[in-house]
């Protein structure tokens, strides 16, 4: 995508035209702060996905680096429905970033200007290169997933994704769609931009926030829709072992949605790594809300454009 409008310091600009100086801080030292959200096509017009939620987990994310956006939430929610809005699409990714900018280098950013912008284009369904009956192939990386000691892991903060992005590569590389990984105790976190999921006995489990996984608002969602249909749900530590005898997995994030995973190091999920009864019964129900069609988490978790 090359053309259209991205918002930038409360602005309107060509897309050609949203540049920054090489110098910029966050280039530099990773002192960024972003978001990723979704606008659906729903029956009742283009809306999106928990908007108030995403704003205020970038907001949350820039309290950590002591960056005030300049912005309040309503102004950047407002932002980012007039982005999508300017940019005539009915459905695509939006991306929301804030950063210390241009000015003095040296690794304390405070002196530095803090910028916002917000991009919008489309991004379909991503993981996607499997088909939809087979499962995404997992390995566990070798990189240990960085930890609350070390970042606030509940920041989505630019300085995380170098340690996700090695993760990422050394995966596909070696032949996988994408990574798991497992903090320094050896416990299973997230994969490298998704939260995990398995099942087991009928039980969803998912690793918790402690143990250093991203508040997903994808995991959220889905174990709020989870606790709706009556499944017991447990947020709790899952080791990597469990891993290969777990009944069905699946990875949840804004951009790649709900994705079943079908095989973790060459070992197969489940009978035959075919997408399990619950991971089809939560991602079919994903589907109905974000595309409007669930009246009570429709109304509650859309906020239409227009
Ligand atoms: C590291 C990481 N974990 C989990 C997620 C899923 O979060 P969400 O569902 O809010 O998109 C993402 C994507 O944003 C991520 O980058």
């Amino acid at each position: 995508m090359t053309e259209g409008k991205i918002w930038l310091n409360g602005s309107l600009v060509d897309w050609d035209d949203a540049k920054i100086h090489v110098l910029t801080h966050a280039l530099h030292y990773a002192t960024g702060v972003f978001e990723g959200m979704r606008c659906y096509k729903t029956v009742s017009g283009s809306a999106i996905f928990r908007l108030g939620d995403h704003i205020q987990r970038l907001i949350n994310s820039g309290k950590a680096y002591f960056m005030d956006l300049g912005y309040s939430k309503q102004q950047l929610e407002k932002a980012a429905i007039e982005t999508v809005k300017v940019n005539g699409m009915e459905e695509c990714y939006v991306r929301p970033i804030a950063y210390y900018g241009y000015g003095k280098m040296g690794v304390n950013p405070l002196p530095n200007k803090v910028s916002v912008a917000m991009a919008v284009w489309k991004w379909d369904e991503y993981l996607k290169a499997d088909g939809a009956e087979k499962g995404a192939r997992l390995m566990v990386s070798a990189w240990a997933r960085i930890d609350n000691r070390a970042m606030p892991m509940h920041a989505k903060a630019t300085g995380n994704y170098a340690n996700s992005a090695l993760a990422r590569v050394e995966a596909i590389k070696a032949g996988f769609d994408e990574a798991v990984m497992l903090n320094t105790a050896g416990m299973v976190v997230e994969a490298s931009a998704e939260n995990i999921f398995i099942v087991r006995d009928s039980t969803l489990v998912t690793p918790p926030t402690a143990s250093g996984a991203l508040d997903g608002i994808t995991r959220d969602s889905i174990l709020t829709l989870a606790k709706e249909k009556g499944i017991n749900c447990e947020v709790r530590d899952i080791s990597r072992d469990e891993l290969y005898i777990a009944d069905e997995v699946f990875l949840t994030g804004t951009a790649a949605e709900v994705k079943p995973v079908g095989e973790i190091d060459s070992r197969v999920v489940g009978d035959d790594g075919k997408v399990g009864r619950m991971t089809k019964e939560l991602k079919s129900m994903f589907e109905t809300v974000v595309h409007g069609k669930d009246k009570k988490f429709s109304k509650m978790w859309l906020v239409p454009v227009n």
